[in-house]
């Protein structure tokens, strides 16, 4: 009999890296989660983390799968990896991490994009990497270490994505590929390729990047240490994979025009694939290598999604977990009485492109009660998201149903929420592992014809939820009111300190 093998995605996120492995037909073995250090704010706006914690959580995740499975690293045939995307991994010449990662929702940078846009041009910009460069990419926090830590930025030999260290942790390989490198703004997204444009005018090192592939492509195999550090059998092959968003869309069956994602982890993410690239004129969504090969992406970003039921739940529900939360804002009606939520707690991307908003409750009455904050915060979230869906749909991409994932689609209450808001039918799938199962997929998907055959193979919906037509008026009505607050706040941003 053969023995049956296995592919292994592992998912290096904010919150923990998950490992998780699926069989030749997709199916999900086994899923470990170890979790990571909470990020460092040494500052509001800041954020980091170490990237040696993401390499010890993986170790741990990856040995935790194959004894949860009891499955032996000699029978996982391929890895594909996927992480947050954007952060900053700098490495001196021996391979050490020279300080924290400056991380995807850090929004230190504004000083950097602004000298950046002065220098290069902002159409040149946008002709270079078919997007604006925004705060959270990884050049402007590159540029931060150079004007604020020289001594730091002096020793950087080699600049990696969160996943990418880990990567070269498993392989000794400096690798990328195309999805998570589109996130750097130094790449060339129209023709895949670093930017010779900006690495000139910038001065950045070409060989300070790594070698870039498409996502199902091998770029080394585990090495004798790591096999040591996690279980897997030397020589196991790693292929590129996908930032987090691209691989997740992967794992969602988005990799065909109609089909939209919806992904509410601590981000949101609004999420539809492009057979060529397409453009928001005003740089509101990002324009991406798709993690299927020769293909792109465009997606919208909640940058406080799942984190602000995260922020309410730790400071206002201590303890409270996220069920008994939504059962709770089942109890106040539409709309809340009134109350709305702007979840802009870390700065905003889509729509606003705007580092300095903050989050707010608008219309506090003494009459409020703590099921209409949970519900407003609920709502507001929904409504970001449908700026993001109504941006796309308005750049003439096809919209005919969204499928719903993350933390956020856990809750039944809410996915509802979401199918009024967004005015669309919203499925759930069978397999709600996000990032890592697309990570596994895509590892997989060299035993299949294409990444499009195996997800057309492998992925099923199980459950929808259409909108019901009095509620989506009632918020179409109410999504007007909530986007009228930013442009009345804007004014107070600055001087808040
Ligand atoms: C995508 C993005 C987030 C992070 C963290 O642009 O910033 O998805 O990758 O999940």
């Amino acid at each position: 009999m053969l023995t049956s093998m296995y592919w292994l995605g592992i998912d290096i996120g904010t919150g923990g890296s998950r490992a998780l492995l699926v069989d030749s037909t997709g199916k999900v073995i086994a899923g470990f989660t170890a979790p990571h250090e909470e990020m460092t704010m040494e500052r509001p706006l800041w954020a980091e983390q170490r990237p040696g914690n993401w390499w010890d959580a993986s170790q741990v995740a990856v040995r935790g799968v194959l004894a949860q499975a009891g499955v032996s690293g000699d029978r996982v045939k391929a890895i594909g990896l996927s992480g947050q995307m954007h952060g900053l991994v700098i490495l001196d010449a021996s391979g050490n991490v020279i300080r924290p990662s400056l991380i995807w929702c850090d929004q230190r940078s504004q000083p950097q994009v602004d000298a950046i846009n002065t220098k290069v041009g902002k159409e040149a910009v946008l002709n270079a990497i078919a997007n604006p460069v925004l705060t959270g990419f990884t050049l402007p926090k590159l540029l931060w270490v150079r004007d604020h830590e020289p001594a730091h930025f002096d020793r950087v030999r080699q600049v990696l994505l969160p996943k990418d260290y880990v990567r070269y942790k498993l392989t000794g390989e400096f690798a990328s590929e195309v999805s998570d490198a589109s996130g750097t703004a130094l790449f060339d997204v129209v023709n895949r390729r670093w930017s010779a444009t900006l690495c000139e005018a910038l001065g950045i090192p070409r060989d300070w990047l790594p070698r870039v592939v498409e996502s199902p492509e091998v770029t080394g195999v585990i090495s004798r240490e790591a096999a040591e550090a996690t279980g897997l059998r030397a020589g196991t092959p790693v292929v590129g994979g996908g930032g987090d968003q691209a691989a997740s869309a992967v794992g969602n069956g988005i990799v065909e025009a109609g089909i939209v994602s919806c992904t509410v982890g601590t981000s949101g993410v609004v999420f539809a694939h492009t057979e060529k690239p397409a453009y928001d004129p005003r740089g509101r969504v990002h324009t991406f290598c798709h993690a299927v090969p020769g293909k792109w992406h465009v997606m919208g970003v909640t940058q406080g999604a799942g984190l602000s039921l995260q922020w309410f739940r730790n400071h206002l529900a201590p303890g409270v977990d996220y069920d008994a939360l939504t059962a709770e804002a089942s109890t106040s009606p539409a709309g809340a009485h009134g109350l709305f939520w702007l979840p802009y707690l870390m700065g905003e991307r889509t729509p606003h492109l705007d580092a300095t908003c903050r989050a707010a409750w608008v219309g506090l009455t003494a009459k409020h009660t703590r099921a209409d904050l949970i519900r407003s915060v609920l709502e507001g979230v929904s409504y970001s998201q449908n700026d993001c869906l109504e941006i796309i749909e308005g750049m003439g991409v096809p919209v005919d149903r969204v499928r719903l994932s993350g933390g956020g689609a856990r809750s039944g209450f809410w996915r509802q929420m979401f199918a009024d808001v967004l005015r669309k039918r919203v499925a759930t799938l069978e397999t709600q592992e996000g990032s890592a199962y697309g990570a596994a997929l895509l590892a997989l998907s060299g035993e299949y014809g294409s990444v499009e055959e195996l997800c057309r193979a492998a992925i099923r919906e199980v459950s929808t939820a259409d909108a019901d037509d009095a509620a989506a008026s009632f918020y179409a009505k109410a999504h007007r009111t909530y986007q009228a607050i930013y442009p009345a706040l804007q004014p107070v941003y600055p001087l808040l300190g």
